[in-house]
């Protein structure tokens, strides 16, 4: 059975989140909202409910956890390594939608890690994922509360698509207001690496980071590492079930058309008179492109339960939020068409 918990996201209610926060101590798994997305979250010391994470989700093993905290405290006791190389990029964007990787503690399970010996922590932002955690008195291991390969969910009604019936509890607080998920940095190396663009810019993380290396591959997948920087590359990501059609060059698009007669274009507002007699999903607004970023897992989630056969996207020029976005539409896709 799963418990669904209503709650407000800005004033929640703390005898409801005490409920949710007793089956996290006691080795259960609890989807709760953050600012980016739905993490299904277990108590991180807790190997029982960690490798509940994994089973449900059907994640392989080797693909490591992000562990939640709410106050910086708890980072010592989860890293064995000088954070101050990260102290300028805390303060700006803890708490908020950007995860650091550093050398773990010998205390954090191997199972949270995939194995590895670098933790990747991230201090969230939203009121209930932060009194959950506070009053679950124990860092959260959690992913993306989705089966492995799915859009992330920003909604409650995501997860109850993917994950209703395998999991204890669901806290449902709405819609997420970013919708895309946290920036990966990486400390654990000489210099610190980008491994996964998010809601926060290049150009935002530059300004605390100056030396931050930003691998091509985010935007070339083809042109990805013989040996991936993280375990999650290596796999299919936030697609829907039918085939997602990429397209840069839209003089192709006629072409397209005539190989998936029975789609759907998703595209930004602005575009949208361009195709006046096709079936479309609008994106969000390229004045305001976080409005993009928002919409853009609820959109792809959407394919799957209309009456068509594939879904076309447009690029975007990969700029601010849009870099992330672009991102996961590589990701995402089936093919691209350049
Ligand atoms: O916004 C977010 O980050 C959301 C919310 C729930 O916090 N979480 C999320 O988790 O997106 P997940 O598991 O879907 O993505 C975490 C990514 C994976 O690609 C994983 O491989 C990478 O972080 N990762 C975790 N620990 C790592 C480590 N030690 N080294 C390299 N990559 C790591
Ligand atoms: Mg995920």
């Amino acid at each position: 059975m799963t418990m669904i918990l209503k709650v407000d996201a800005v004033e929640p209610n703390v005898s409801i989140l005490q409920r949710a926060a007793k089956v996290i101590k006691e080795g259960g798994v609890v989807a709760f909202p953050t600012e980016t997305v739905y993490g299904l979250g277990a108590d991180c010391f807790n190997v029982v409910g960690v490798l509940k994470i994994f089973k449900v989700k059907n994640r392989p093993p080797d693909n490591p956890l992000i562990v939640h905290i709410c106050e910086l405290q708890q980072l010592y006791e989860l890293v064995e390594q000088d954070t101050k190389i990260a102290e300028k990029v805390i303060e700006k964007f803890w708490p908020g939608p950007v995860t650091l990787i550093f050398k773990k503690s010998a205390k954090v399970p191997k199972e949270v890690t995939g194995g590895l010996e670098t933790i990747a922590v991230r201090m969230p932002s939203h009121p209930v994922a932060r009194l959950l955690i506070k009053l679950s008195g124990t860092p959260i291991a959690a992913p993306s509360a989705n089966l492995s390969g799915r859009p992330s969910p920003t909604k409650a009604e995501h997860v109850v698509e993917d994950l209703y019936g395998l999991i204890d509890v669901i806290i449902d607080a709405g819609e997420t207001p970013l919708g895309l998920e946290s920036s990966i940095i990486d400390f654990s190396k000489d210099r610190p690496i980008l491994l996964r663009p998010g809601p926060a810019t290049i150009e935002e993380l530059k300004q605390v980071i100056p030396d931050l290396e930003v691998p091509e591959f985010l935007l070339m997948l083809e042109k990805q590492p013989s040996r991936p920087l993280s375990p999650g590359m290596t796999y299919r990501h936030y697609s829907p079930n039918k085939p997602l059609i990429l397209v840069y060059n839209e003089e192709q698009l006629d072409e397209v058309f005539a190989k998936y007669p029975n789609s759907v274009i998703i595209c930004p507002e602005e575009y949208s008179h361009k195709f006046k007699n096709r079936r479309i999903l609008v994106l969000g607004r390229l004045s305001e492109p976080f409005t993009i970023a928002q919409n853009l897992y609820n959109v792809l989630r959407s394919v799957d339960n209309l009456p068509v056969s594939a879904a076309i996207v447009l690029a975007m020029e990969p700029k601010g939020i849009l870099f992330s976005v672009m991102n996961r539409l590589k990701k995402a896709a089936s093919e691209v068409v350049e």
